[in-house]
């Protein structure tokens, strides 16, 4: 069922009536769930679709409608869903266990092709996602550097524990979000993203900076562009403050090139924060980085130092399931242009969906880098050209008005009644397994979407 198929039909009386099962669903769920859901950005007005199964680029809902899927498992899955390979993988591991308490071949095959990757990797330690990756990064900084304050980026995301939640989506002026303690956002300074003056000023004033950590492409996946310029400058003031740079690369790590940001900039950082893809998938996480600052884990080599050795359990670090998929995809990456095909269908799309504004006469941007697809909605009614849309100049204006706030909702909607499924910032991410169908699918429904939003008068 499409906009198109039901001309005088809204894009909510479509969407309800193309998703009657998730709507069953989503009630049974607000029961039980706070919001009915699991994780924020799967929150939607009046409620989310409910996913069958999926299948490469493309998954199903209960109701059997068919979606080009730009959420991409939260952008772990840069070689689609259930790649045969990833799973023949996976098969394999839950037949011999899902878990041994206990060392496995496989996390040392899966460390080593991190460190054959990712260029500044010289040890690695698993965790559970990128938020104890970070977590653990941040730690290590600390530790290493006998430093308190971090730096981070104003609306950079890098998971939801204490140290990082001020300056995300809100408390922008660095004051603790609900649940956190006054005692941990003071030590967090915060930097709006590529203000060379800010981030010298903080160095110049505080002698006490343990850590750097930004997104390397910036803020949602380049949404909030970080120019490369920006990076040289961060790594010349860390390195003569001794303080430790932290690239996350959670998103950007085996999806911009096998080997990250760092590696298409060439600025290597002390420490880079994985999950997602470099977890095949499956939960998982990692740090890697330089071999003395990892040594803080180190038994024999804190013992050594005199150091008090970082305590690290978790239960489910380096889990055999997670590192068979985790190595079976970092090979696909290593050795097939997959990176490239999926930042090459980034450019294409971003381009013909332009062209849709364009056409349509929409002051909208279709904007990202790489495999990422960001759309503008120019609620300030700025005078764009959507194919030339300087996106690190609009920051400010992103910062004030969080995600799914305002038409872009309605945007999610008329997407997903099109047959795609975008976040609702809307982004979206792309796998290597999205191919001319998809395209062609996706730009048909940014063309349908603006048009059913152009008929209920939400745009003109
Ligand atoms: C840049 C970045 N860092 C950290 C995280 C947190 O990772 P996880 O969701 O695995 O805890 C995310 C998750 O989206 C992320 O995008």
């Amino acid at each position: 069922m499409s906009v198109t198929a039901l001309p005088n039909a809204t894009l909510l009386s479509a969407y309800e009536a193309m998703t009657p099962g998730s709507a069953a669903l989503a009630a049974q769920a607000r029961d039980v769930l706070p919001s009915g859901v699991a994780h924020d950005s799967r929150h939607f007005d009046p409620y989310p679709i409910y996913i069958d199964h999926a299948a490469g680029p493309v998954k199903w809902d209960v109701d059997g409608n068919r979606y080009v899927d730009y959420f991409g498992g939260h952008g772990a899955l840069l070689l689609g869903h259930n790649h045969p390979v990833v799973m023949r993988a996976v098969q394999e591991a839950l037949q011999r266990g899902t878990h041994f308490g206990a060392c496995h071949e496989l996390e040392i095959r899966w460390a080593e092709a991190i460190r054959r990757m990712v260029p500044s990797a010289e040890r690695v330690r698993f965790t559970s996602s990128g938020t104890e990756a970070t977590l653990m990064a941040l730690r290590l900084a600390r530790a290493c550097t006998g430093r308190s304050k971090l730096v981070r980026f104003r609306g950079h995301f890098h998971g939801w524990h204490d140290h990082m939640t001020s300056g995300h989506a809100s408390h922008f002026d660095g004051t603790p979000t609900s649940g956190v303690l006054g005692g941990i956002s003071d030590n967090v300074l915060l930097c709006d993203p590529n203000d060379v003056e800010g981030i010298s000023r903080l160095f110049h004033d505080h002698r006490d900076i343990a850590a750097v950590i930004l997104e390397p492409t910036g803020a949602n996946f380049g949404k909030m562009p970080i120019l490369p310029s920006f990076l040289s400058v961060l790594r010349d003031l860390t390195r003569q403050a001794g303080t430790i740079l932290i690239f996350d690369e959670v998103v950007t790590g085996f999806r911009v090139s096998p080997g990250g940001m760092q590696q298409e900039v060439g600025v290597m950082p002390d420490m880079t924060t994985l999950a997602k893809i470099a977890a095949g998938g499956l939960p998982g996480g990692a740090v890697a980085g330089r071999k003395d600052i990892l040594d803080w884990l180190d038994f024999k080599a804190t013992k050594e130092a005199g150091q008090e050795r970082i305590y690290h359990p978790g239960t489910f670090n380096a889990n055999p399931v997670t590192a068979a998929a985790a190595v079976a995809t970092l090979d696909i990456i290593e050795k097939t242009d997959a990176c490239a095909r999926a930042n090459a269908y980034g450019t294409e799309v971003r381009r013909r969906m332009n062209d849709v504004l364009v056409e349509e006469a929409v002051k909208w941007a279709v904007f990202g880098s790489y495999s990422g697809i960001h759309i503008y909605t120019n609620p300030d009614g700025a005078d764009i050209d959507p194919h030339h849309f300087d996106a690190a100049a609009f920051i400010p204006q992103m910062m004030s008005k969080p995600r799914g706030e305002g038409v872009t909702g309605k945007v999610r909607m008329g997407l997903l009644v099109n047959g795609v499924d975008m976040n609702s910032g809307p982004s979206g991410t792309i796998s290597a397994m999205h191919g001319e169908e998809e395209m062609t699918t996706t730009v048909d429904a940014f063309r349908a979407t603006v048009r059913a939003l152009k008929r209920e008068g939400a745009i003109n």
